[in-house]
């Protein structure tokens, strides 16, 4: 990786990424780009680009001698399922775009899937790397879609397309953009605030889930893995715990132990989330190219109160 481009750069995910692949490969190699204006730490190169505009791709990728794409851009699952159409519209003809771009200009390109791309079929717990994957959302038809869509244009094309099938992701510095796991994130800015949360999501609502900075590891080693030992290559199952809002909210009391939660349950986003895996299996991206997760439950309560206390 010399010249890293990064569409979505704005959001949850992006901001971080950008900051660490800027303080890693130097701030003039990576190129921000989003809709939404540059929110990233440390200062650099932005473009203002709709990831569905090919040409503009092209052009930013062309004249920056681009070699690497993280492709970020997307609506997330609840978002998505509000705008079904506009989200196919932008997670597929964006992912298509970055990839014909990939393979006109010989770039490497990574790919974020999600939860998501399974659905109540699946078997929940143990989720195999390799299952039946039919998910019943608009956000998870465009992630299995993209991970067949990556998939295709490695054997046919030949493009270094890789990516990871992420649960949700929990961070401090940018928050969520309209995901069913968002609840994570909130609940601890309701608990420094006002000590009480009322969630989204029934209290047994099972999911994986990581912090943000082991996903920005998992994306970058993945990119810098040794190709010749990656088997799957894209869409790598990877978590790093995985609880129930009720879980989470004692960990929380640990902490604080005056804080409480309510559950005011949105049928919309329990529906999304009775629809995904509990527990995956991520042997696959261990064994290929060594995923291993550094925080787990008490380790990110911890980091995260701190954190969001900081920000108050
Ligand atoms: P986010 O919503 O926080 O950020 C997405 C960014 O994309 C936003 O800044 C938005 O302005 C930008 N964007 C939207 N439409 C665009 C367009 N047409 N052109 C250019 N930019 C556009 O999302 P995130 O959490 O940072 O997620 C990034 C990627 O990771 C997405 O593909 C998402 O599906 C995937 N992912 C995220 C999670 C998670 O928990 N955050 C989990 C699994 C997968
Ligand atoms: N965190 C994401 C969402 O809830 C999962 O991809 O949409």
């Amino acid at each position: 990786m010399r010249k890293i481009l990064v569409t979505g750069a704005s959001g949850q995910i992006g901001s971080e990424l950008t900051t660490t692949l800027r303080n890693r490969y130097g701030a003039e190699n990576v190129f921000a780009t989003d809709k939404k204006p540059a929110l990233n730490e440390l200062p650099g190169p932005f473009y203002c680009l709709d990831v569905r505009d090919a040409p503009a791709i092209s052009q930013i990728v062309e004249i920056n001698n681009i070699d690497t794409i993280f492709h970020l851009a997307a609506l997330l699952s609840a978002v998505a399922e509000q705008k079904p159409q506009q989200a196919w519209d932008v997670n597929m003809n964006g992912l298509i775009n970055v990839l014909e771009v990939s393979r006109t200009h010989q770039c490497a390109l990574f790919f974020p899937s999600s939860i998501a791309a399974f659905g109540a079929e699946t078997p929940a717990m143990d989720t195999p790397q390799d299952t039946i994957q039919r998910p019943t959302t608009m956000y998870g038809i465009s992630k299995v879609s993209g991970e067949l869509l990556c998939d295709y244009y490695y054997r046919r094309f030949g493009v270094d397309a890789r990516g990871l099938r992420y649960p949700g992701l929990i961070s401090s510095k940018t928050l969520p953009g309209g995901g069913t796991t968002d609840y994570a994130v909130d609940i601890f800015y309701a608990a420094i605030t006002s000590r009480h949360y009322d969630c989204f999501l029934r209290a047994d609502t099972q999911l994986d889930m990581m912090y943000m900075p082991d996903a920005i590891d998992a994306a970058i080693n993945l990119m810098t893995s040794d190709s010749t030992q990656l088997k799957h290559r894209n869409a790598f199952n990877v978590t790093a715990m995985s609880f129930t809002p009720q879980q989470l909210a004692a960990e929380i009391q640990k902490h604080i132990p005056e804080f409480t939660i309510a559950y005011s349950v949105d049928p919309l986003r329990q529906a999304i989330a009775d629809s995904w895996p509990r527990h995956m299996n991520d042997s696959a991206a261990r064994t290929e190219w060594g995923w291993q997760a550094r925080f787990d439950l008490p380790a990110m309560v911890k980091d995260m109160l701190e954190n969001v206390r900081s920000t108050k």
